[in-house]
């Protein structure tokens, strides 16, 4: 309403904000799981003085802070980018209720990149104790950057506060400890850890030729954190669904292709058990760089349908019980359907003036296209109504979160119902037609 709407035709861009964060989230667990392990894998080789093993994590320090730093860095802006177009008015609720926490977040990844490269550049220049304190000045530094952008993504699903709630106090820590926050946190630690241990797998048996016991060294080191990290992960993850709002929860029991990614979730990341405590840990060996590419790839997929579950579950909001799925806020609703959407926004009010205005297509543009496509692509608008009259759309988008709990109130007038049910019949797929 108050912002322009964002078409982005098949997709739509909820999954254009999806492709970019899967990405991130990828590179930027693996600079908190990492950073850990580079800091103890450091502290543990000066404490023995096995300089071959020390000399082992300098390389890898060189290909993290090229990935995260760089990578990291560049996805992350990527993420406000898409933020800030495909849903501008959430963005906007989040930075008004959480930019004390962005603010100390900012500090930390300041911290974070300065200890990183003092980490990687003055390896050999520093005192062995103060190199290693700055290798956990780094990792504690990251692991705060990674709390704190939690307690904002688990707002996002339930915005209930451990001790009072946000809506009614205004209190920011209200909002940060909420219900999500703490199994949140636990999950992500853990897939930080577990994912750390798939880069080093990669990095370990790309660099290490010809050195079966430095490679097995390696290998075995990382047994104790990625069992920790996939417990983390476990318990983290089933206690976050377990506090999912009522209208996450039906969503994931009713929706057939949410229950068959949560079933991916859990294959892949069972698969990857087995495939690393039946095969890398007993014969260090047999991880090729082929192998252990493989394993990262099945991490990549059960992360990428973790998020995706997030993402889809929260429907119809963005922001819990505060910001709809279409950029419209909770407390609009009412006046909407009063007094009408377009006149109301602020973009759709001076598009009604222009002379070849379609009120049909600015509702779907801002009412519908946030989660679906139009002709055709991703959940189409043309096929959901396939075979139905203009009466029957109408009527369904008057009752449009009767059926589906998925979906927004409808928040205009009966009037605009049937302008939207006229632009709907116009792109409706006939029959016969492909
Ligand atoms: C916040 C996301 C969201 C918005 C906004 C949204 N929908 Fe939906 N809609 C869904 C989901 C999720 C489903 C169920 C999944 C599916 O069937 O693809 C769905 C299903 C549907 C269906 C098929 C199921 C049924 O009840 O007949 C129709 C038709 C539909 N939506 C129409 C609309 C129209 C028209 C608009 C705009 C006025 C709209 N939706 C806005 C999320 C949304």
């Amino acid at each position: 309403m108050q912002y322009p709407w964002w078409y982005i035709p098949i997709l739509t861009s909820p999954l254009v904000i999806a492709a970019v964060s899967v990405v991130h989230v990828l590179v930027s667990h693996y600079a908190v799981g990492g950073g850990l392990l580079l800091a103890r894998e450091n502290a543990y080789a000066v404490k023995t003085g096995d300089e071959e093993y020390r000399k082992y994590w300098k390389s890898h320090t060189k290909f993290f802070v090229l990935l995260t730093v760089v990578f990291g860095a560049i996805t992350g802006v990527g993420i406000w980018w898409t933020i800030g177009l495909a849903s501008p008015l959430a963005t906007q609720a989040l930075i008004q209720t959480f930019v004390f926490g962005w603010a100390i977040e900012w500090v930390f990844f300041v911290i974070e990149l300065a200890a990183a490269f003092a980490f990687y550049y003055y390896w050999d220049k520093l005192a062995k104790r103060d190199h290693v304190l700055i290798g956990w000045a780094y990792a504690l530094a990251a692991w705060i950057s990674l709390v704190l952008i939690t307690g904002i993504t688990a707002y996002m699903i339930n915005a209930k506060g451990l001790f009072g709630d946000y809506a009614q106090t205004g209190n920011f820590w209200h909002a940060f400890f909420n219900v999500e926050f703490l199994p949140q946190m636990i999950a992500r630690t853990g897939a930080a850890l577990l994912l750390g241990t798939l880069y080093i797998f990669v990095h370990a048996s790309w660099t290490i030729k010809d050195n079966d016991a430095l490679k097995t060294k390696v290998v075995r080191r990382m047994i104790a954190p990625s069992i920790v990290g996939a417990l983390f992960l476990l318990g983290g993850m089933v206690a976050s669904v377990a506090l999912f709002p009522q209208n996450a929860l039906m969503a994931i029991e009713r929706a057939a292709a949410l229950n068959i990614m949560l079933a991916l979730t859990a294959g892949s990341l069972a698969l990857l058990a087995v495939m690393i405590v039946f095969f890398v840990f007993p014969k260090p060996q047999t991880l090729t760089p082929q192998f252990s590419l493989c394993l990262l790839f099945i991490a990549f997929a059960a992360f990428a349908c973790s998020e995706f579950i997030r993402e889809a579950a929260r429907k119809p909001y963005i922001v819990d019980g505060q910001i709809l799925g279409n950029q419209i806020a909770v407390s609009q609703i009412a006046d909407c359907q009063k007094d009408g959407f377009l006149s109301q926004g602020v973009w759709t009010s001076k598009y009604m003036q222009t002379k070849d205005a379609n009120p049909g297509l600015a509702l779907f543009m801002h009412h519908c296209n946030d989660c679906h496509a139009s002709e055709m692509g991703l959940s189409a608008l043309s096929l959901l109504t396939y075979g139905e009259t203009k009466e029957q759309i109408a009527e369904k988008i008057k009752h449009l979160d009767k059926p589906n709990v998925s979906m927004p109130p409808w928040c205009g007038t009966d009037e605009e119902a049937d302008q939207l049910a006229d632009y709907l019949v116009s792109i409706q797929r006939k029959e016969g037609e492909k």
